[in-house]
């Protein structure tokens, strides 16, 4: 019997898989469908202070392997949230995490207290989105991250993780400079940027033009941060997320230097793929004789 249990940092989870943010709705709605006992948590989707329509349709499109979004994370904002699905957090087969998602650093803040109240295990700072304080995106900046983490750190007890960008160029600065502020992990990462066109009617596939790219071609991006982050910052917990879609993929997080592993696109085609995940991971386990799967956490061997 191999152990799939993990932490992050003093931050127990029951698997190493994490639910991807945006892709299980409120996670309430996804408990219908998937196995929630197959994951150590699943993030809820980002929520703002205050309702946000999102872009316009399309928002979402097939690009080759992998997927593209532009949803401009639409949400009901974090009152209408909390009455929705609040009461029923705790109720679910898994630790649910929030995310909190802002345009101004003390939108963060608001977000985070509203989750924490709704009965989140922890929460998410997603600093993937525009920064209207003139600054650029939250994630590419070292000191705009930290200003958000440190308000969110001062608002909630629960443990915060830093969801970081694999657009930014010293990911691994930014990675210091959120820890710094306050955050227990950071997660690397969410979506890469591209676009896409149609060639028979010319326009672009989103509404935006340029969005998210996720799936399996960014695994290789997602893996180059990871491993970045823990040789730059060993001990700092990682939740490595992009583009996995077997059990092997996991085992490349863990030995990267995750300590566990987010599934996002993958739920669209197979909602269920929580225990599949587990089974192939445990095979591998057992074909390589690891009886916990923290043995793998790091476990690279050099050249
Ligand atoms: C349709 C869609 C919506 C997403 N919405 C959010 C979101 O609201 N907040 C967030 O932090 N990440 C969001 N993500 C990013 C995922 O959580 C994940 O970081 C990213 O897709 C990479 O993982 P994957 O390749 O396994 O999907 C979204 C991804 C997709 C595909």
């Amino acid at each position: 019997m191999v152990d799939l249990s993990t932490r992050l940092g003093d931050h127990p989870l029951q698997t190493v898989l994490v639910a991807a943010c945006g892709t299980v709705g409120s996670v309430v709605d996804f408990a219908r469908t998937a196995v929630l006992e197959a994951y150590g948590a699943a993030v809820a989707k980002s929520v703002s202070a205050e309702p946000w329509a999102g872009r316009p349709a399309p928002r979402v499109a097939p690009a080759g392997e992998g997927m593209l979004n532009g949803i401009g994370i639409q949400n009901p904002g974090i009152d209408a949230w909390r009455a929705e699905v609040g009461g029923r957090l705790r109720t679910l087969d898994v630790e649910v995490w929030g995310s909190a998602v802002g345009h101004h650093v003390p939108d963060f803040a608001v977000v985070a207290s509203g989750l924490e109240a709704a009965g989140v295990g922890a929460v998410e700072v997603n600093l993937s989105c525009p920064n209207l304080d003139g600054g650029p995106m939250y994630a590419l900046d070292a000191g705009a991250a930290a200003s958000v983490v440190k308000e969110v750190a001062a608002a909630v007890t629960v443990p915060i993780g830093a969801k970081l960008s694999p657009n930014a160029v010293d990911v691994a600065g930014i990675a210091a400079a959120v820890v710094d502020a306050g955050a227990s992990w950071v997660v690397l990462g969410n979506t890469v940027w591209g676009a896409g066109f149609d060639v028979e009617t010319r326009r672009p596939k989103l509404s935006g033009v340029v969005g998210g790219y996720s799936g399996a071609p960014i695994k290789p991006i997602a893996l180059r941060c990871v491993w970045e982050v823990a040789q730059a910052l060993p001990g700092v917990p990682i939740v490595g997320c992009g583009g996995v879609r077997t059990g092997e993929d996991v085992v490349e997080f863990l030995l990267a230097g995750a300590s566990a592993v987010g599934v996002g696109t993958a739920h669209f085609a197979e909602p269920r793929v929580g225990p599949r995940l587990l089974a192939e991971i445990t095979a591998y386990c057992e074909r390589h004789g690891v009886a916990r799967i923290e043995e793998l956490i790091g476990a690279a061997v050099p050249w």
